[in-house]
């Protein structure tokens, strides 16, 4: 009896639905207070005077920090490594972006912070505010690297001469909008010093030990110094991925204080103080011959990022490896705009990129008279054509293949609007969806106590994907013993160092620790003389054993990092999305009726959690697609849909049955688990199969997002 593969329950649901885990902002600290934020109304500003007086004699206040009283920090401005970001720590009496830092109250109650926080004055200098990325195309210029590590630029063969001899074309701009991520739960914290050279920090995140290394950076402490805890993480997304202001704010008010500190943003400051999907142009030019074969690819994409730091959205990077094609060119611009900085927002790059990708291929569909899937596999990569190298495994082709079927998409009739359900137009679309395999280095540790309990750590993250129960189903066949006796910890920076839990890659790397750590100590379980039955320890006699055993416990810790083999394949996840959409033809209200998608991701640790995290990434695609919309007024810079009311997700009503195919892949070379990660693919792909089915209800081919109804008329 394996556990991996098995779709077991979460192991930590009956906490998480009881209300026994503790979430960062509500962890007990005796004598904690609270601290407000309070940011500002205008973007480019320098602040003129600032007049806190009335909010320091409010009942409860310690104190009101600001730049003019605020502790000067040693490394205000570190950045520590690719995905951190330059905050902004009240070391300046400036505002470059609307809803920025100014101050930050501490009161005894969250409710007199609050309370005292609105009476902080605050006179502006303005400047001229610029966050039209339209109108500042003209300074668009190359970033080092598109994402943290690819080269902005790509150029293979000679993509002129393939559009030569193309016997079509295809050559369209596509625009994606300002997305924000909004977990359900608000970023917070509690922080807590010990003395002034020591300090814990209680937060939710996606990646502790780049908090650590952040804090103590900003505080100029030793990273030895530091400890975050991260228990449990009500949603990630991008947004957790790196830290932002408001943690070293909160530990600067904690050690003003001399108090620990609690801060937890409101939703409407989640729209400026935590990053967020930032807008892209892409034109994206194919050329094709009269049988579909790609001839040529060029994708160019601009996007923006803020005055105080680059942040590029990597959309072409797809474009580099999904199909077959001798000429492809490729590159990343980006243009500075009087806003926040962008950053990761689950599949940066791909969940754009292959909108635009996508919905080119659509089109040159339509010139060719190709069915869509046909022009697909036309193009087929059987290696990858940007790296030049064999891929690890890929079932593409069994995707298109299985959620085709499962569609019905045989009965499609190509011409647009020639489907019907009573008066309602009927659309049918399709795309293909991609994202990187990785892996990076990662530790574990397991041991086994006398009575036979198996405790498996690592300082990873479970940002609601099932890290503590996939983890604990790697662990329990590695040792061969049942899934019952092991419990995972994670969230502790004391805990062994693991990556960022982003990028898709906690369960290959995360994963392979925790195999080779188990696998090492069922190698010690076996030397003290444990019968193996099968793969299976044998538990009687293990037992007996281990009541007898001289230490208190058996111990084993691995270090896993990618393999020198695995680098000679491309490795990636890849899948096939196939929408429905149903019009009203006079309203133009555009609804989503279907969706089926295939996925192959290597080996699916648990099918449970697996498809939980397709379809949630496939939800958010429809968000991406239809709805998501983050407003900002050009004169103030300022965002106007700042709450859930304005800023339309999806809810329950706009989902239709996603059907989610598991597609059975084996990859020998990608990693000791065989797991590729699945947890951003879900959103790519789906807003293009999306609009592809719109047009094919409508005849209009829509390049912007979202597709709102005004875009149908
Ligand atoms: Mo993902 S955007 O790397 O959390």
């Amino acid at each position: 009896m394996t556990a991996v593969g098995k779709g077991i329950d979460r192991l930590d649901a009956r906490a998480k639905v009881t209300g026994k885990a503790q979430y960062a902002a509500e962890v007990p600290v005796a004598n904690v207070v609270h601290a407000v934020i309070v940011t500002s109304n205008q973007a480019a500003a320098k602040i003129a005077a600032i007049d806190a007086r009335a909010a320091e004699h409010a009942p409860g206040v310690l104190t009101v920090l600001t730049s003019a009283n605020a502790p000067k920090l040693p490394g205000a401005k570190a950045k520590t490594g690719p995905v951190d970001r330059v905050l902004q720590l009240l070391q300046e009496a400036e505002s470059p972006y609307n809803d920025c830092p100014i101050a930050v109250v501490v009161a005894d109650t969250l409710e007199r912070a609050r309370a005292a926080a609105e009476l902080v004055q605050v006179s502006y200098t303005p400047g001229g505010v610029q966050t039209e990325l339209r109108e500042r195309l003209g300074h668009a210029y190359a970033p080092k690297t598109a994402g943290p590590r690819e080269p902005a630029d790509s150029s293979r063969g000679d993509v002129a001469a393939g559009l030569e001899a193309a016997f079509v074309q295809v050559d369209a701009t596509y625009t994606t909008t300002n997305q924000h991520h909004n977990p359900m739960e608000m970023h917070g914290l509690t922080a807590v010093w010990q003395g002034q050279q020591s300090l814990t920090v209680y937060d939710t995140s996606q990646g502790i030990f780049g908090v650590r290394k952040k804090l103590a950076a900003v505080f100029g402490l030793a990273e030895s110094n530091v400890r975050v805890i991260s228990r449990y993480v009500g949603g990630g997304f991008g947004c957790k991925g790196s830290p932002w202001s408001h943690l070293a704010l909160c530990a600067m008010a904690a050690q003003v204080t001399g108090r620990p500190v609690r801060l937890v943003l409101t939703r409407q400051q989640m729209f400026s103080l935590v990053g967020y999907r930032p807008r892209t142009i892409q034109r994206v030019v194919l050329g094709a011959d009269a049988k579909g074969k790609l001839t040529a690819v060029r994708h160019d994409v601009i996007s923006e990022t803020s005055r105080l730091d680059e942040f590029s959205e990597p959309s072409a990077l797809q474009t580099r490896m999904l199909y077959a094609c001798p000429n492809i060119a490729t590159t990343h611009r980006l243009v500075r705009l009087d806003v926040p900085t962008p950053t990761f927002t689950r599949a940066p790059g791909e969940a754009t990129g292959t909108f635009a990708l996508e919905v080119a291929l659509d089109e040159l569909a339509t010139a060719l008279q190709l069915d869509p899937v046909e022009l697909r596999l036309r193009n087929y990569a059987e290696r990858d054509p940007g790296e030049d190298k064999p891929w690890s495994s890929k079932e593409l082709r069994q995707c298109y293949q299985q959620a085709a079927q499962r569609f019905g998409w045989a009965a499609r009739r190509a011409a647009p609007g020639s489907h019907r359900d009573g008066k309602l137009l009927v659309g049918w679309g399709m795309a293909t969806a991609t994202y990187p395999a990785r892996q990076s280095a990662a530790s574990a540790v397991a041991r086994i106590d006398r009575e036979g309990r198996v405790l498996v750590q690592a300082g990873t993250q479970d940002i609601g994907t099932g890290t503590y129960t996939i983890m604990a189903q790697i662990a329990a066949d590695a040792l061969g013993l049942p899934v019952e006796r092991v419990r995972f910890e994670l969230g502790d920076t004391t805990l062994p160092e693991t990556p960022i839990s982003g990028g898709s890659q906690t369960a290959s790397s995360t994963g392979s620790a925790v195999q080779a750590a188990a696998r090492e100590l069922k190698k010690k379980l076996l030397a003290l003389g444990a019968p193996l039955r099968g793969q299976e320890l044998g538990l009687k006699e293990l037992d007996a054993l281990l009541a007898k055993m001289s230490e208190p416990e058996l111990r084993a810790e691995a270090r896993t990092e990618e393999k020198a083999e695995r680098k000679r394949y491309s490795s990636h996840s890849f899948g096939a999305q196939f929408a429905e959409v149903k019009i009203d033809p006079d309203l133009r209200q555009i609804r989503v009726t279907r969706c089926v998608s295939a996925f192959a991701a290597g080996k699916i640790l648990n099918p449970k959690t697996a498809r939980s995290q397709y379809i949630g990434g496939m939800v958010w695609g429809i968000g991406l697609a239809l709805l998501e919309h983050t407003a900002r007024d050009p004169r103030t810079g300022r965002v106007v849909t700042r709450d859930l009311a304005d800023y339309h997700v999806p809810v329950h009503a706009d989902i239709p049955e996603l059907e989610v195919i598991l597609v059975d892949e084996r990859d020998p070379y990608v990693n000791e688990v065989g797991a590729k990660g699945l947890g951003e693919i879900g959103i790519t792909g789906i807003a293009a199969a999306i609009a592809n089915a719109v047009h094919h209800a409508t005849g209009k081919r829509v390049r912007d997002l979202p597709i709102t109804l005004d875009k149908l008329i």
